[in-house]
């Protein structure tokens, strides 16, 4: 039983009315944080999204989460982490009735080919001693917020059939990546390929690829086992690291 609860953080949640953005509020206070700790807030001033990004973020609309976690074998052991949270965030949400909602390389959410959330995940310290990461999520809750910077088309939960309370979604999803980080730390991203392969949004369908001001043109082939993205193209199959994601023709 002891165990159990070591395994199993409690975690405490700071809640705000508002804030500049929830990772960086963690960041402040990073020192008293223990793994499972998070916050949340109503509204952002300065959401961030990846690639530094602005994500919109309104008032009482939508779900704007952060939680921390300690790596203990250091950074060197997150290879994979941003896929392994956009998995636990799909199947928590799945598990809630969004049976079509799906993973979009690294780590967004898509339902029907448009974006329902953003994950942007925060790695901070040394490659072989623990690290420590921040795991922010922005979830549209029932109106379709706008990440200003790129032009695509927005979904929202109630459109992918789920109706929760914001506390009930928080705590699924808090008590979830908790377990799942445990499992993750243990076995390292190879136990969720399978699972990553099962919900990509992209998976055998003509893509373009965005790095820097290069376009690649290709098939999508899923991750490799470090979560690089696997792209075929004349060439053959190559695996990137970085860029943005997209149906060919959009
Ligand atoms: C992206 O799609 O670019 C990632 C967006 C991540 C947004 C969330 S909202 C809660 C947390 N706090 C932030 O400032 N950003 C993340």
């Amino acid at each position: 039983e002891k165990k159990i609860l070591r395994d199993l953080p409690e975690g405490r949640i700071k809640v705000l009315a508002l804030v500049d953005s929830t990772n960086q509020y963690l960041l402040d206070n990073i020192e008293t944080l223990r793994s499972g700790d998070a916050c949340v807030a109503e509204h952002q001033t300065a959401g961030r999204g990846r690639r530094g990004r602005e994500w919109v973020s309104p008032f009482g609309q939508n779900l704007y989460l952060s939680m921390f976690w300690r790596l203990e074998k250091g950074t060197a052991a997150a290879v994979g982490l941003s896929l392994v949270i956009g998995i636990v965030i799909t199947q928590v949400l799945r598990n809630l009735g969004g049976i079509d909602i799906r993973v979009k390389w690294p780590n967004d959410l898509y339902y029907r080919d448009k974006k329902l959330a953003g994950v942007l995940v925060e790695l901070l310290g040394k490659k072989f001693k623990p690290a420590q990461v921040i795991i922010g999520m922005g979830i549209n809750i029932n109106n379709p917020s706008s990440n200003k910077g790129i032009e695509q088309n927005w979904s929202h939960l109630k459109e992918a059939g789920i109706t929760i309370d914001r506390n009930k979604l928080t705590a699924l999803l808090l008590s979830e990546l908790r377990s799942q980080l445990i499992e993750f730390e243990k076995t390292g991203l190879s136990t969720f390929i399978s699972k990553w392969h099962e919900l990509d949004n992209y998976l055998n369908r003509p893509v373009k690829l965005i790095v820097g001001d290069q376009q690649i043109q290709g098939i999508a082939r899923g991750i490799d086992q470090h979560g690089g993205l696997l792209l075929e193209t004349e060439g053959g199959i190559k695996t990137y690291q970085v860029g943005d994601i997209s149906l060919r023709g959009r």
